[in-house]
C-alpha cells in the first residue's frame, strides 16, 4: 500500500517533497527527476528550488522527463507542457534545459513519438523521483479512465471532464484545450523508482479515495499506485476527507521512526 501523509498545506506537502528531491540529488548528481504539471506541484517545486538556493546543491547533472503533452499545441503557446515545465520547474531550479525533456506533440510526429520517449527513459536508467498530481477522475499524466495499467507513453483523447477542468489555463474556454495529447502510460510510470502524487482540496477526495483504499482498475488509472513498492500520497485534510483510514494514516506518520525516509 502506499504510504499516505495528511499535511496542513500544500507549503508542507511542498517541503516533504523538497526534503526527499534534495536528498536523492546530493547522492546522485545525475539522478532522473520525473516531473508533472498543473497547480498541485507547485509549491514542490518551490520548495525545491528554495532548498536548491539555499543549500548550494549543484544540479547541473539533474535530469528530467515530463509526463505528458498536449497534440497538436505549439511547444512555445504558454500552455503547452513544454512552456510549464521550463516556467515553473528549469528556470526555478537552474535546470539545463537540454537535459529536460517533454514528449512531442508535434502532429507530423506523434506516431512514432511515444516508443521513442520510453527508450530515452529507458536509455536514461529510468526516473528515479517520480512527482504527480491527480485529475478530478483519477486520471494520472493525461491516462484517462480506462487506460490500460501496462501502458507505455502514446497518444490518447482527452476527456470532456478534463478539458473543463483545463479549460481555466486556456481563458476558460474548452474549445482552446486541445483534444488529445501525448502522455507517459501508467506501465512507463510504474516503471519510476519512487512515486509521490499530491493532491488538495475537496475537489481531489473522491479520486484519492478510489486511488488509496478502492480494487485497482483502469476506471481510476491512479489506483494503480497500489502496484508500486514504493509510492507516497501527499494530500491535506480537504482531499484526504473520505479516506476510511485516516486516523491511522495520521498516528503511523506521526510516529514514524526517525530511521524509515518516505
Ligand atoms: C492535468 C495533467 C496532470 C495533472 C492534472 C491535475 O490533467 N496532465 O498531470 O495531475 O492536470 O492538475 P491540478 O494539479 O492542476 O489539479
Amino acid at each position: 500500500m502506499a504510504e499516505v501523509i495528511i499535511t496542513e498545506s500544500e507549503d508542507e506537502a511542498g517541503r516533504i517533497y523538497a526534503d526527499c528531491a534534495a536528498n536523492l540529488i546530493r547522492t546522485k548528481p545525475d539522478c532522473v527527476l520525473g516531473l508533472a504539471t498543473g497547480s498541485s506541484p507547485l509549491a514542490a517545486y518551490q520548495a525545491l528550488a528554495a532548498r536548491v538556493k539555499d543549500d548550494g546543491i549543484d544540479v547541473s547533472r539533474v535530469r528530467g522527463f515530463a509526463l505528458d503533452e498536449y497534440a497538436g499545441l505549439d511547444p512555445r503557446h504558454p500552455q503547452s507542457y513544454r512552456s510549464t515545465i521550463e516556467r515553473t520547474v528549469i528556470e526555478p531550479l537552474g535546470l539545463d534545459p537540454a537535459k529536460v525533456h517533454v514528449p512531442n506533440g508535434n502532429l507530423e510526429t506523434i506516431a512514432d513519438a511515444g516508443h521513442e520517449y520510453d527508450a530515452a527513459i529507458e536509455a536514461a536508467g529510468g526516473v528515479d523521483l517520480q512527482i504527480l498530481g491527480i485529475g478530478t477522475d483519477g486520471h494520472i499524466g493525461f491516462n484517462e479512465p480506462g487506460s490500460s495499467l501496462a501502458s507505455g507513453t502514446r497518444i490518447k483523447t482527452l476527456t470532456e471532464r478534463t478539458r473543463i477542468d483545463n479549460a481555466r489555463f486556456f481563458d476558460g474556454a474548452i474549445d482552446q484545450v486541445p483534444t488529445h495529447c501525448i502522455t507517459q502510460g501508467i506501465g512507463t510510470i510504474l516503471k519510476a523508482r519512487q512515486l509521490v502524487l499530491l493532491a488538495f482540496g475537496a475537489g481531489k477526495a473522491e479520486a484519492v479515495a478510489e486511488t488509496v483504499e478502492g480494487g485497482i482498475s483502469s476506471f481510476c488509472p491512479a489506483s494503480a499506485l497500489q502496484l508500486h513498492p514504493h509510492a507516497t500520497v501527499i494530500i491535506d485534510e480537504a482531499a484526504a476527507s473520505r479516506l476510511r483510514n485516516r486516523d491511522y494514516y495520521k498516528w503511523a506518520y506521526a510516529n514514524k521512526p526517525s530511521w524509515q525516509s518516505i
